[in-house]
């Protein structure tokens, strides 16, 4: 039974600090779909050097959200959680891949336009060519399903694309991912500004809440976020964008609904609400970052699994590879 699974595969950039966006929109259908499908994850150090980081700082992160990864629930002995940048399959597939993807096809890319006008004295051939490299790590799995918040959404399709023409040309090869987004907090906003994305790399920390953030700062970042003139807590999200986005957040953490949560609050101030979403979304995250100081330190324990699951994904990966390398007419080593 165990192998007729279907292949989940999915990953976070080990870039900045990770925010409840990465954690509703991603980590926790990561956990959700977890015994139903193989899993595979990866931490996406790879992308992140499109941006320039601090050595010492990145190869703690890059731990960091390996442990986080362990933290949220994800069990290392039975879903194989890696580090991309150990596992040389993924820089040889972009390789190859980027050959069967049109400049055309990456100048629709929204994060690419964002990024570049963000990074304006560092837009590097790696921004560019990310979503190949995005393809090639989903691709190299064959995975069914990708889980991802809605910004991923685009790069998605893109690696739909490029796996369709590459198995229009040479047989299936690939297989053809499908998107997973859960309903409800797939589109996490800034506390700031809710025409935003909740993002690690806003400048401004109170927009984001952080996965490391302790309970009062939970609580003093929802009190402080920015909602309307109005009193009602109701859910528009063009007239009341700030309280539709606490909303969504408040019913991705209790399991509530939007009428659920207006009769809740019905003749209620906004302080309340916001007090209550602090609460909510403060235990929620308790747990997970107790399990995170417990084991991050633990670097026997990491040391083994790492290892372990860095063999596993090269293993299955390079299955993929090859049969490419094949497909394309590329002559064989000789041993
Ligand atoms: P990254 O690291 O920016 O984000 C990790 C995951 O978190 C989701 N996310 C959000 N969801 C809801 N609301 C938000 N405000 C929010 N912000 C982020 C993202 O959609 C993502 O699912 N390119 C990817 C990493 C990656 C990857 C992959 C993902 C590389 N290769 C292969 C899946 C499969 C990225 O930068 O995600």
């Amino acid at each position: 039974m165990e192998d007729k699974k279907k292949i989940l595969y999915s990953g976070m950039q080990a870039t900045g600090n990770l925010t409840l966006g990465n954690y509703l929109g991603a980590l926790r259908n990561w956990k959700t779909l977890n015994e139903e499908y193989e899993c595979f994850f990866g931490v996406m150090d790879f992308h992140s050097l499109t941006v320039r980081q601090n050595p010492a700082e990145f190869r703690q992160r890059a731990r960091n959200l390996f442990a986080l990864y362990v933290a949220a629930g994800l069990d290392p002995e039975k879903n194989c959680i890696y580090f991309q940048s150990h596992v040389s399959t993924h820089a040889e597939l972009s390789w190859i891949l980027n050959c069967y993807t049109y400049m055309g096809e990456l100048n629709r890319m929204t994060q690419f336009k964002d990024k570049a006008s963000k990074h304006s004295d560092n837009i590097n051939a790696g921004l560019y060519t990310y979503p190949v490299l995005m393809a090639a790590d989903i691709l190299l799995y064959q995975a069914d399903v990708v889980p991802v918040g809605k910004d991923q959404l685009q790069h998605l399709e893109i690696t739909r694309d490029i796996a369709q023409r590459f198995n229009g040309l040479y047989g299936d090869v690939f297989t053809v991912p499908k998107p997973y987004t859960g309903k409800i907090g797939a589109g996490v906003k800034s506390l700031q500004n809710p025409e935003k994305k909740m993002s690690k790399s806003d400048e401004n920390p109170n927009a984001s809440i952080y996965l490391m953030d302790d309970a009062d700062t939970i609580r003093r970042k929802f009190k402080r976020a920015v909602t309307d003139s109005d009193t009602q807590v109701r859910y528009d999200v063009k007239e009341k964008p700030g309280i539709s986005n606490l909303m969504d957040i408040y019913g991705a953490v209790t399991g509530k609904d939007m009428k659920d949560i207006e009769s809740e609050f019905a003749g209620v101030g906004y302080g309340d609400f916001k007090a209550a979403v602090g609460e909510a979304v403060a235990g929620l995250l308790a747990p997970m970052q107790e399990r995170f100081e417990e084991i991050k330190n633990d670097k026997e324990y990491l040391d083994r699994v790492i290892g372990a699951n860095d063999e596993k994904a090269f293993y299955v990966s390079n299955k993929t590879l090859r049969k490419v390398k094949k497909k394309v007419g590329l002559t064989d080593r000789i041993k």
